[in-house]
């Protein structure tokens, strides 16, 4: 279907002046989006009052009064309760003049496609039915308002017949009063909205009546707080439309009734049978749900009135840090602690846990895959395990964001389920390889599919039977050693990984903290298929990859003095320490510990002059993630640095390596990639505070890279602008928060 682009409306001719049709002829009206608004109402009265209001120029009580006069490019919008639809259809029949185009904006669609049938015996070509979802629980001429669509969605549903032209006028004045077009078919829109609005309508008026029609509870009302009125706000709408709204969409809504109503039948059973653990899971699921939507709303409500729809960092020059600061929780634990949690037999309980949307996108899938998962209530996390053939089928694709691991360590351990799932993810990991995961999982019999070129959405058919493999890593990469080993957990025999050079090794401790037994020997990681987990409790350490922001940023703003709090330092994470200090930077290690199988230590970094290396490649596994602030590190440094042998920063959440040249760049650094690495020539000899020039970068919606530009700004001479940050809150929510007290002057806009 073609939307062809239009000019703006000629005459509108609205059929029913309520909210609905009221409010579009203020918005367009507004906008400067119509030569003329004509209101068309049965009662003289709401004509009057329509003129009187300023919604319409003039108004009259049928519209085939108004008929002979229209002309191409003018518009009839049919808001009338549903069906009252074919009524106005069959009023229009005899008179429209040609090149007219006839919307409406009835709830329901399949009864306007039928009402459009009966009238002119098909759907004519200049016939857009829509669906505006906007509205309010008042009605009437007076509710109307100019802004009621701004930033709200206009569902179209067109059929094959409809126009190019006239859709894209339709479109065209829907976006004039602020909204957002989408086209759907028909039948989807009203299943869609049988759940989402139908259903809830049903549910409040049944409840509100039920409640004052119950003689007992005469007094209710008056003991009826906020939960009350939230909840049943709606049935306080227009009967008359949603009677017709119930009648009209008859099938979709039955169908929704019996699905909620097994669902209030399964909590009934619960609660008589006192099975709290039913309970939390319904609760847990739906609070998780709701706070989502939550957020969703929130954003709209954000873009409305910033109308922006990206997060863009201004870091201002200079300044240096100080204090003591704890970055959140690990990530790649984090990760790690839901997935063998949710697989183990008992409750565990988590501390420390990244609240940041890529561990929480893991949370979520195993939400849906039925797990009961109390939190994260400050960072803490109550995971009722299932055991591990206890996850069940989810109700749709598992949707994991930006995460890179969640959608390579998922892939490893849905392989051995018995149900079928398909994972996707956001713009950035839908273009990731999701063959280096693919490729070992079919080694072992799994049937995994991916989208073209080895990319997501990954789809895994269950119910195979896993054979173990012994698999050498064609690249240095935890995430395809813990898919590997995570599968071999379902798989029969020993299942073994070697790995070219060491890797974080987050799931061989944490396994072994579940008490399964993983035998390493050297570059080999070996698990029996098999076994059982057992619920611990885990401590998950601040994370390393967020900590080195600011080790990077103490050593090269003179000043600085930070002392970084519990902090992971397992020797497969700590490549930024070797390679700072091996720069000169001044790092020390205070009360080293060892927390739930894993080294901890408090970091204190102080500013000290850096000069540039030839980093050794066995660092670079060890500092994968890190390469971005590290790269700062070297602008500021006195001499040249050179990276080779981390071709996979190409493969990161962005390109990393030509990201980051082409900031550097910007900020007048002399950088120069290279097919495995970087070139980067230090300005920190040049005897100047300013290293980096202001500019505006962009980070490509790569979280690492938005955070380490930031850090530059410390020694820049004007503000750096960077662009597209919002994914900083994949692994570090509060970072701005925190560089803020730390003594950076970030602003977030
Ligand atoms: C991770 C492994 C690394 C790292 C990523 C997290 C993990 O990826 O870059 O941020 O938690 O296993 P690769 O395995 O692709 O190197």
């Amino acid at each position: 279907m073609t939307v062809a682009r239009q000019e703006g409306v000629g005459r509108l001719v609205v059929v029913g002046i309520g909210l609905i049709g009221g409010s579009l002829a203020l918005g367009l009206k507004a906008a400067s989006g119509c030569r003329e608004v004509i209101g068309v109402a049965r009662r003289v009265e709401t004509c009057e009052q329509a003129v009187a209001l300023g919604i319409a120029d003039r108004a009259v009580t049928d519209v085939r009064e108004v008929l002979p006069e229209l002309e191409a490019g003018d518009v009839i919008f049919v808001s009338v309760p549903t069906l009252t639809v074919e009524a106005i259809f069959a009023q229009l029949k005899d008179q429209l003049p040609a090149g007219v185009t006839v919307t409406d904006g009835a709830s329901v669609k399949g009864s306007v496609i039928a009402a459009a049938r009966k009238v002119w015996g098909e759907v004519p070509e200049f016939l857009v039915p829509g669906h505006p979802i906007a509205g309010s629980e008042q009605s009437g001429v007076t509710a109307a308002r100019d802004d009621l669509y701004i930033a709200h969605r206009i569902i179209l549903t067109p059929a094959e017949s409809t126009g190019a032209a006239h859709l894209g006028r339709i479109d065209a004045m829907w976006r004039a009063v602020g909204a957002e077009v989408l086209t759907m078919p028909v039948a989807e829109h009203d299943e869609v909205l049988a759940a989402t609005s139908h259903l809830p309508h049903v549910i409040a008026y049944g409840l509100v009546d039920t409640l004052a029609h119950d003689a007992e509870n005469e007094n209710i009302f008056r003991y009826a707080a906020g939960g009350f009125r939230d909840f049943t706000r709606i049935a306080s709408s227009d009967p008359v439309m949603w009677r017709d709204i119930m009648l009209a969409n008859r099938d979709a809504i039955l169908k929704s009734i019996d699905l909620y109503t097994s669902n209030l039948e399964a909590l009934r059973g619960a609660i008589a049978s006192g099975d709290s653990e039913h309970l939390m899971g319904v609760f847990t699921r739906a609070k998780a749900a709701r706070d989502h939507f939550t957020k969703m709303l929130a954003k709209k409500a954000y873009t409305e009135t910033m109308e922006v729809k990206d997060v863009t960092f201004v870091a201002h020059p200079g300044g240096a840090v100080n204090g003591e600061l704890r970055v959140p929780g690990d990530k790649s634990m984090s990760h790690r602690s839901i997935m063998l949690g949710s697989l183990a037999e008992g409750v565990t309980e988590v501390e420390g846990f990244l609240e940041g949307e890529d561990a929480l996108a893991t949370l979520q899938a195993f939400r849906d895959m039925g797990v009961v998962i109390e939190g994260p209530h400050n960072g803490r996390v109550t995971i009722h395990g299932v055991g591990m053939n206890g996850l069940q089928a989810p109700p749709g694709p598992l949707y994991v964001g930006n995460s890179g691991t969640s959608m390579r360590l998922l892939a490893g351990l849905l392989a051995g389920q018995q149900f079928d799932v398909t994972l996707t993810g956001d713009e950035s990991l839908s273009k990731r390889p999701m063959n280096r995961v693919a490729n070992p999982l079919r080694e072992m019999g799994a049937v995994v599919e991916t989208g073209e070129g080895g990319r997501p959405p990954l789809k895994i058919r269950g119910g195979k039977t896993l054979k173990a493999i012994d698999y050498p890593l064609p690249m240095a990469s935890a995430q395809v050693k813990s898919c590997v080993l995570l599968a071999g957990l379902y798989a029969e025999g020993d299942t073994s990984t070697t790995e070219p050079a060491p890797t974080r090794d987050h799931t061989e401790r944490m396994l072994a903290g579940f008490g399964y037994d993983v035998r390493r020997d050297g570059a080999r990681a070996c698990v029996t298929g098999g076994g059982k987990l057992t619920a611990c409790h885990i401590d998950v350490p601040a994370d390393i990859s967020s900590a080195t922001f600011f080790m990077v940023a103490a050593s090269i703003a003179p000043g600085s003095d930070v002392l970084l709090e519990h902090v992971g330092i397992n020797p497969t994470r700590d490549g930024a320490i070797n390679i700072l200090r091996a720069m000169g930077a001044d790092i020390t290690l205070q009360n080293q510990r060892e927390v739930g199988g894993e080294p901890v230590a408090d970091i204190r970094v102080r500013y000290a002059p850096l000069k540039g290396i030839r980093i050794p490649e066995d660092q670079v596994p060890l500092a994968i993630d890190e390469f971005p602030a590290i790269f700062v590190a070297a602008a500021c440094a006195e001499g040249e640095t050179v990276l080779t042998g981390a071709e996979e920063l190409r493969v990161k959440e962005s390109d990393r390596i030509q990201a980051m040249a082409d900031g550097l760049k910007v900020l007048g650094i002399n950088a120069e990639p290279t097919p495995d690495g970087i070139v980067i020539q230090g300005r920190g000899g040049q005897g100047s505070a300013e290293v980096f020039a202001g500019g505006e970068v962009d980070s490509l919606g790569d979280h690492r890279i938005a955070m380490s530009f930031a850090v530059a700004a410390l020694r820049a001479g004007a503000e750096i602008r960077i662009l597209h940050c919002a994914n900083v809150a994949t692994s570090f929510p509060n970072f701005a928060e925190l560089a803020g007290r730390a003594g950076m002057k970030l602003t977030v806009s």
